[in-house]
């Protein structure tokens, strides 16, 4: 008998089984697909079992039973979990690993409970490597069935410097699928960062593909040591093997998305969130699709300066704050309103090794919510303030050079603007606000009087 379940053998599937097996647990893994069973049955041994059917595939596993779903979101997911329920026990745990929406993972764990069945919606993030190494894993649903898969979930995930498992308990119904919702959208948002810094380098500076690899290999040991800054530079010196050239030149500039990212925004306006540095970036991927291409007028601003270089890194390190940021204020805003106790620290934990926006700040971020688990905004903690005052100079240096270039900065602008706006008490709303009762009557707050006020405006002649 088997402990752990995984339906879904594709390379995030097999990977995650292949995982728990190296960690010492008995796994049986199942697919709809025969060759991903056949190509999972070649690793078989005691402790690994490949199965054919659904039936063999759930009588091969001890009670209750833990199976997880790894297989592509959406319709699939509720056709795999149809497919099991006639088959499984009241208290079996059922983990759909895969990047739902939380709005179905909400729904699933609604369903399943009339069942008996526990639901757990959990984030998964790494990739490939990843999975069979160390992810970073984000449960949510049934605490108490949380518990009983942690060993697990605990053993197989990614470990933070100090030796922390990325994996903890987020929070009831579709917190988890939440989180990793969140991630993707602070993952959109750094890698936004990361191409308009990239564009600055290559179109202000002039540098070359190898020499702004080194820029980036320094930052990633200086300023902003990252996952996404490791990659940076790998991509940029990477040869092409069909050409001599870099393949970074020949890969075409429209960028692809699944649409997590987009998710984050569409419950960010549902809530109010000013998630504004990760809107812009899900907002340059559809430009990078909507341009027309026409002929740009070259960049005729030259500025190849080590003070350049070095307010460009400080830019990328304050501007990738603000998109951590932007996701936990988002996230303090949804605990709200879904009720949900979100404990910042572990979320902030949980994405510092195994997940692609892992960086060394999140340990800064960790510490932040630690210290004061209410702050809505990041900046208000003190290590936080002080990078965004020893940075803001720059960042305002890069936009003016930027805009003098005539370089499209969606997210670094938008990262000024947060900053200049959030502890900003003078912002001229009160012009909207008297426009919108001029026009409607929509009524006004005053600053120096409570309640509500309605002006009975009249035009000059
Ligand atoms: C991860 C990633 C992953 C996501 C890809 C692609 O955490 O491992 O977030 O889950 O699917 O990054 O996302 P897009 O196709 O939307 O860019």
């Amino acid at each position: 008998m088997s402990q752990f379940g995984v339906i879904g053998l594709a390379v995030m599937g097999k990977n995650l089984a292949l995982n728990v097996h190296n960690h010492g647990f008995s796994v049986s893994g199942f697919s709809i697909d025969k060759p991903e069973v056949d190509a999972f049955a070649k690793y078989e041994d005691d402790k690994l079992t490949a199965c054919y059917t659904w039936e063999d595939f759930v009588a091969s596993l001890e009670k209750p039973r833990k199976i997880l779903i790894q297989i592509m979101a959406g319709r699939p997911v509720d056709e795999t979990i149809k497919k099991l329920l006639p088959l499984l026990d009241k208290g079996d745990i059922l983990i759909d690993g895969g990047n739902s929406n939380f709005h179905d993972t909400t729904r699933r764990c609604e369903e399943l409970a009339q069942s008996g069945i526990h639901f757990i919606g959990m984030g998964v993030s790494g990739g490939e490597e990843g999975a069979l190494n160390g992810p970073a894993l984000m449960p949510g649903g049934d605490e108490e069935a949380y518990n009983e898969v942690a060993p697990i979930l605990e053993a197989i995930a990614a470990k933070t410097p100090e030796g922390r498992p990325c994996v903890s308990y987020i929070g009831p119904s579709s917190s988890g699928h939440y989180v990793k919702m969140v991630h993707n959208g602070i993952e959109y948002a750094i890698m936004q960062e990361f191409s308009e810094v990239y564009d600055i380098l290559s179109q202000v500076a002039g540098k070359s593909n190898d020499e702004m690899s080194e820029i980036f290999d320094s930052w990633n040991k200086g300023l902003v040591p990252s996952y996404l800054t490791e990659i940076t530079t790998a991509v940029l010196k990477q040869k092409d093997d069909l050409t001599s050239d870099h393949i970074i030149d020949h890969i075409f500039n429209e960028a692809s998305y699944k649409g997590t990212g987009n998710w984050m925004l569409e419950d960010g306006v549902s809530l109010g969130a000013p998630i504004s540095v990760v809107a812009e970036a899900v907002i340059a991927r559809f430009m990078s699709k909507a341009t027309t291409r026409q002929e740009h007028p070259e960049v005729t601003v030259k500025e190849d300066t080590p003070e350049l270089i070095a307010a460009l890194e400080k830019s990328l390190q304050l501007a990738q704050a603000v998109a951590y940021a932007q996701g936990f204020q988002q996230l303090t805003m949804a605990a709200k309103a879904y009720d949900w106790n979100l404990r910042y620290p572990s979320i902030a934990q949980n994405w510092e090794a195994g997940c692609i926006i892992r960086s060394a700040m999140l340990k800064d971020i960790e510490n932040a919510y630690e210290k004061d688990a209410t702050i809505s905004v990041l900046f208000q903690d003190p290590y936080f303030k002080s990078l965004m005052e020893n940075n803001l100079p720059a960042l305002r240096q890069v936009i003016a050079v930027a805009a003098s270039a005539g370089l499209p900065t969606p997210t670094l602008s938008a990262s000024l603007n947060y900053l200049e706006s959030i502890f900003n008490d003078n912002l001229p709303a009160n012009l909207i606000q008297g426009q919108r009762d001029y026009f409607g009557a929509h009524t006004y707050k005053r600053n120096d009087r409570p309640g509500t006020y309605h002006m009975e405006w009249y035009e000059e002649k």
